[in-house]
């Protein structure tokens, strides 16, 4: 029940020299404490001890102070003292909290609506620092996966829609779309989510239907656009027509769904999950290019390329 009434951060979002407006509190052993009070300065060396234990588990805030928590990013990002290394990891670290929202609200609309500020803010930064998802992907600590997973699927996409010269309005509809493009897994039993090990064939047809669940739970929201529907709803479709649900071809793929496609299995390629080594970003793409061509948009395929170039050599 308590649980309710916090939001998890990184530690990683808060530095020594600036002090918070928000109290932040440590979780241990089922109950919340105070750790740092609003405008208490912090020292050098308390924060790094804590930074080397920061798993992503144990630093909260109040959700009442959620508001203040991120103007205190905004503020951050901002700021002129901090590289764009520091803001990249500030700004993405200061995600996590909306990515734990987005499977645990009951309220989807209301995780759309605290998910827009967020993908305008990566959009704006992206803009002024090119080079940024490098920085932002180099930072995964590859711990709790489903929430790394969405935002890193939304940060490759955008920086694929930017190679395609979308549009800033275009590419706010892209994040929002691939960052709720496994939104369905919320219907998928967590036993299924967190398997050890491969599924077995009753369990995979749960698991599939994540993309069905994801186009009912976006339909009972007005003002929720076809284009995102279709990156939840189409992103497991293949360009050669064996994908699922619907086994769409081609260009009948939503634009969006197909480049979720690609970025979502990128992502997953390259990540470290319980059952499989990652890949490096040669190998992923290597085996995309030439064992999974057909499940791709070949153009696509091509931008990705030039927005992974351009990521390897920042
Ligand atoms: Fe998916
Ligand atoms: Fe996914």
């Amino acid at each position: 029940m308590e649980k309710n009434t916090y939001f998890r951060i990184r530690l990683t979002t808060i530095r020594p020299d600036k002090v918070t407006s928000f109290n932040i509190y440590v979780f241990i052993d089922e109950k919340y404490y105070l750790y740092l009070k609003a405008g208490d300065p912090i020292s050098d060396g308390k924060i790094e001890a804590l930074h080397n234990r920061d798993t992503g588990a144990s630093f909260f805030v109040k959700t009442s102070d959620k508001e203040l928590y991120r103007a205190w990013v905004k503020e951050e990002m901002n700021s002129d003292l901090l590289t764009p290394e520091q803001k990249a990891k500030i700004l993405r670290e200061s995600s996590i909290a909306i990515m734990e929202d987005l499977f645990e609200v009951a309220d989807v609309n209301q995780a759309m609506d605290e998910a827009k500020p967020i993908i305008k803010e990566f959009i704006h930064f992206m803009e002024f620092h090119p080079d940024s998802i490098h920085f932002m992907l180099s930072l995964s600590g590859h711990d709790f996966y489903t929430y790394n997973h969405s935002l890193d699927v939304s940060i490759y996409a955008l920086g694929l829609g930017g190679v395609l010269g979308y549009d800033k309005k275009t590419l706010e509809e892209l994040g929002l779309g691939s960052l709720f493009h496994d939104v369905g897994k919320r219907n998928v039993s967590l036993d299924i989510l967190c398997k050890k090990g491969p599924l077995d064939e009753a369990e995979w047809a749960q698991m599939k239907m994540h993309a069905a669940f994801g186009l009912q739970i976006l339909n009972q929201h007005p003002n929720i656009s076809d284009a995102v529907k279709a990156a939840a709803f189409e992103h497991h479709e293949s360009w050669e027509g064996n994908g699922y649900p619907q086994q769409l071809k081609g260009q009948e793929i939503h634009p969006f769904a197909r480049i979720v496609a690609l970025t979502d299995t990128y992502d997953a390629m390259t990540t470290q999950r319980s059952y499989n080594k990652p890949m490096s970003p040669l190998d992923s793409l290597t085996m995309m290019k030439e064992k999974l061509a057909g499940r791709y948009d070949p153009d696509m395929l091509k931008a990705m390329h030039s927005v992974l170039f351009k990521i390897r050599a920042a």
